[in-house]
C-alpha cells in the first residue's frame, strides 16, 4: 500500500531501540518500572465519575454533541478562566471545546498555516507542535529552549526580517519537558513581539494547575493586547486525572477559535454531552481536586529531586508539571543514559532527544507512578548510580 506522502514525512519513532530493550527485559520476567509517561496513576475524583453514570442515562446526551462545544460547558470554562486568570471571555465567541486539547493543537495549524509558512516550536517541545504544522503543510523550526536561558525563548537570536516571515508560535509554560515557568513580563514581551512581526502566538496552559509551593502559572491572556494575537489550550486532563476522557478547550482570540471551530465542524462531531456535563461539574470543584491531588506530586517531587542531588545531580525543585527534567552525566548522551538506567536499575526515563534535538543532554522523569513503585525506582537509581 502506497501510503500518503504526508504519513511517510511523520518522524521516525525514536525510542525504538528503547521500546525493544523494555519487551525483552519484560520477557525475561524483569519487573520493568516505567517513569516515561505523563499519565495521571491517580484516578478520576468519584464526584466526577458518579456524575458521569448519571448523565449516561440522560436520553438528551445520546445524540450528536454540539460542534463548539455544550453552551453550559463553555460558560464553565469562561467562569473559571474570570475566577482564575481574571481574563474575561465571551463563552459564544471566545471558547470552544475540544477532544482533548491535543486534537486542537494538532488542528490548529490547519487554521493558519498555508503550505510552506514557517512556524517555531518550542524545543524541546510537545511533539504536536510540529507534527500537525507538518500535516499542514507548514515548515516546523525549533524554537530553542536552553538551560543558560532557563529554558524561556530567546527571540534576539532571531534577526527581525526572519520573525517578519514567521506565522505560528507555539508556548507552553508551565513546561512539558523541562518544567520550567514562565512569568507574565515574558508573556508581555512575547505578546510585543507577536504585535510587531505580525506573528500567531497558541500558548499550551495545559499544566497551569499542577504547580507546587504557591506558586500560580499565569494565563498569556492577562496581557493586555494577548487576545488580539493569542490563542490559549487547555485541558481537564492533568487538573482533574481526566486523561482518558478526552475533554479540552481552546479560548483567546474570537477569530482563531471560530477557525479551529470550523475547521472541527467539518472533520469531528464533538465531545460526547455526557463527558461536557463533567466538564462543567469539575470546572466548578477544581480547587477541590487540586487539594488532594498537589500533596501527592509534592511528595513525588521532593523523592525524586533529592535522590538526583545525593547523587550529585544539579537540578532545582520544579515549581510546576508533573516532570523533572534532569541532566545527564557527561559521557552520557541523553538516548545512552536512559538506556544505562534502563540496564542497571530496570527503570525508564525519557531521553530528551525524543523531544526535539534541544532535549539532547537531559531525561524526563514523570511522577505519575503509584508513589511506592516511585519510592522502589528511586532506590534501585540510587543503587545503580553508586549511591
Ligand atoms: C504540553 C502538553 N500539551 C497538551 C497535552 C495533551 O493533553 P490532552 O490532549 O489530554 O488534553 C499534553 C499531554 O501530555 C502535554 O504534555
Amino acid at each position: 500500500m502506497d501510503v500518503a506522502q504526508r504519513v511517510k514525512n511523520l518522524p521516525p519513532y525514536l525510542f525504538a531501540e528503547i521500546e525493544r530493550k523494555i519487551v525483552k527485559a519484560r520477557e525475561e520476567g524483569k519487573d520493568i518500572i516505567d517513569l516515561g509517561i505523563g499519565d495521571p496513576d491517580l484516578p478520576t475524583p468519584d464526584f466526577l465519575v458518579e456524575r458521569m453514570c448519571r448523565e449516561v442515562q440522560n436520553p438528551e446526551n445520546h445524540r450528536y454533541p454540539s460542534y463548539r462545544g455544550l453552551g453550559a460547558f463553555r460558560e464553565a470554562v469562561a467562569l473559571w478562566y474570570k475566577k482564575r486568570f481574571g481574563v474575561d471571555l465571551d463563552p459564544e465567541k471566545e471558547v470552544v471545546a475540544l477532544i482533548g486539547s491535543k486534537e486542537g493543537i494538532a488542528h490548529f495549524p490547519w487554521c493558519v498555516v498555508d503550505p510552506g509558512d514557517l512556524v517555531l516550536a518550542s524545543d524541546p517541545g510537545y511533539p504536536v507542535y510540529k507534527i500537525g504544522t507538518m500535516l499542514a503543510g507548514g515548515i516546523p523550526l525549533p524554537l530553542p529552549l536552553l538551560p543558560q536561558n532557563d529554558f524561556l525563548p530567546d527571540f534576539s537570536s532571531f534577526p527581525g526580517d526572519f520573525l517578519e516571515r514567521v506565522k505560528l508560535v507555539f508556548l507552553n509554560y508551565p513546561n512539558n519537558p523541562t518544567s520550567r515557568t514562565a512569568t507574565i513580563a515574558f508573556f508581555r514581551e512575547i505578546v510585543q513581539l507577536a504585535h510587531r512581526f505580525g506573528f500567531i502566538l497558541a500558548h499550551d496552559l495545559a499544566y497551569s494547575e499542577i504547580s507546587f509551593d504557591g506558586y500560580r502559572a499565569p494565563s498569556i491572556l492577562e496581557v493586555e493586547g494577548a487576545k488580539e494575537v493569542a490563542i490559549e489550550f487547555h485541558s481537564l486532563s492533568k487538573m482533574c486525572n481526566m486523561t482518558g476522557w478526552r475533554i479540552g478547550f481552546a479560548v483567546g482570540n474570537a477569530e482563531l477559535i471560530g477557525a479551529l471551530g470550523r475547521i472541527k465542524t467539518n472533520i469531528d462531531s464533538g465531545i460526547f454531552n455526557a463527558i461536557q456535563w463533567v466538564g462543567v461539574e469539575a470546572l466548578k470543584r477544581v480547587e477541590e481536586v487540586l487539594e488532594k491531588i498537589l500533596p501527592v506530586y509534592t511528595k513525588r517531587r521532593n523523592l525524586v529531586v533529592e535522590t538526583f542531588q545525593r547523587l550529585g545531580f544539579d537540578l532545582p525543585y520544579p515549581k510546576a508539571t508533573f516532570y523533572v527534567w534532569i541532566p545527564v552525566p557527561s559521557g552520557f548522551t541523553s538516548m545512552s543514559f536512559a538506556e544505562y538506567i534502563l540496564d542497571r536499575a530496570q527503570v525508564v526515563v525519557t531521553p530528551g532527544v525524543g523531544f526535539g534535538k534541544y532535549g539532547e543532554g537531559f531525561v524526563r522523569v514523570s511522577l505519575t507512578t503509584p508513589s511506592e513503585r516511585l519510592q522502589e525506582a528511586m532506590e534501585r537509581i540510587e543503587h545503580a548510580l553508586g549511591g
